[in-house]
């Protein structure tokens, strides 16, 4: 892959503040036009991995580029050719969608930005409600509008940080759409998400936890890294079940999905030895399954936890 397919290319990131160490020797790269996926427990990093790469925090150390710019020597320029939707955003509620988008328009001191407006409008199918409060918008046209601002710039990397959390499925996949229309234009957009759906919709991602990245690549990928096997079992379920499963030699995790428990452990053998003598007998019912992304990251959260001096 050569350096100019790299939207974000950064290595060794570090970053404390007090002395609690929060990002730790972060390396990763991004392509262009690419979605890639950041997932990881809540105060794993994630937002702090972010704000380092558009220019809003300065690394206590590490080095690389964003967009072809140094992170540590060229902050500013990055801020600028970002667009960053931060996790808590906010709009101005008591003006209008139009009104917004031109208050940022101001803000960034576009020229053409009346121009930028009305197309930032219509490409997000906002022209219809143009004139309605910010403030009376439901969750998923808010969640559109603050994508908007951060795209009115016309940034060639998008940075959107659990952009989608608390809107409802509808608007979630209304959301998914425009984001990979934007990637096959070939804008390159980093997203942090807690939704296993959404990460499978990213063409690559990353699993976070306690500041170090535990995994990436596709989500095939990530699942096959952990060389896990994962079984089913439906039935009567107990109360209790799942903490005596989890004694069983061979059972690393156990994790409720509905109505049933998924057990897995990376070596076969014992496990699925250790499963048929708990069940013999009785009315459960087990099988195999393919381990999810959700089995995975599950199993690299214990994984961690398990690694001496890790945070429990
Ligand atoms: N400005 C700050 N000052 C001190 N500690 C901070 C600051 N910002 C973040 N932290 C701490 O750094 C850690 C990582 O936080 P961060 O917000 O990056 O996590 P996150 O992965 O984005 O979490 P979430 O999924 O909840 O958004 C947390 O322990 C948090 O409390
Ligand atoms: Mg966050």
């Amino acid at each position: 892959m050569s350096e100019e397919d790299l939207v974000i290319d950064v290595r060794g990131l570090n970053k404390h503040f007090g002395d609690k160490h929060v990002v730790r020797d972060l390396a990763l790269q991004v392509r262009r036009g690419e979605i890639f996926g950041f997932l990881g427990p809540n105060g794993s990093g994630k937002t702090t991995s972010i704000r380092m790469l558009c220019g809003l925090l300065t690394p206590d150390s590490g080095a690389g580029q964003c967009l072809g710019l140094d992170v540590l020597q060229d902050s500013s320029a990055i801020k600028r050719q970002v667009g960053y939707m931060t996790q808590r955003f906010s709009l101005w509620e008591d003006l209008t969608i139009r009104e917004n988008l031109d208050f940022v328009g101001r803000m960034f001191g576009m020229a053409d930005r009346r121009q930028a407006v009305d197309n930032t409008l219509r490409e997000l199918g906002l022209l219809e409600r143009q004139q309605q409060l910010a403030g009376t918008l439901s969750g998923g046209w808010k969640q559109r509008l603050a994508l908007a601002s951060c795209l009115l710039h016309r940034p060639r990397l998008l940075l959107l940080d659990e952009p989608t959390a608390g809107v409802d499925p509808k608007a979630r996949r209304d959301f998914w759409e425009e984001i990979h229309r934007l990637s096959a234009a070939g804008i390159t957009v980093l997203v942090s998400t807690h939704y296993m759906d959404e990460a499978e919709r990213c063409h690559r991602l990353a699993y976070i936890a306690d500041g170090e990245l535990l995994a990436s690549g596709t989500a095939s990928e990530v699942v096959a890294a952990q060389q896990l096997f994962t079984w089913r079992i439906t039935g009567p379920l107990l109360q209790g079940l799942a903490e005596r499963l989890g004694q069983l030699p061979g059972v690393e995790l156990v994790a409720s999905f509905g109505t049933a428990l998924h057990v897995s452990g990376q070596d076969s053998t014992l496990l699925q030895h250790s499963l048929s003598q708990a069940l013999a007998g009785s009315e459960l019912a087990m099988q195999q399954l393919e381990p999810s992304l959700e089995d995975a990251f599950i199993h690299l959260m214990h994984y961690r936890r398990r690694q001496p001096g890790a945070t429990p």
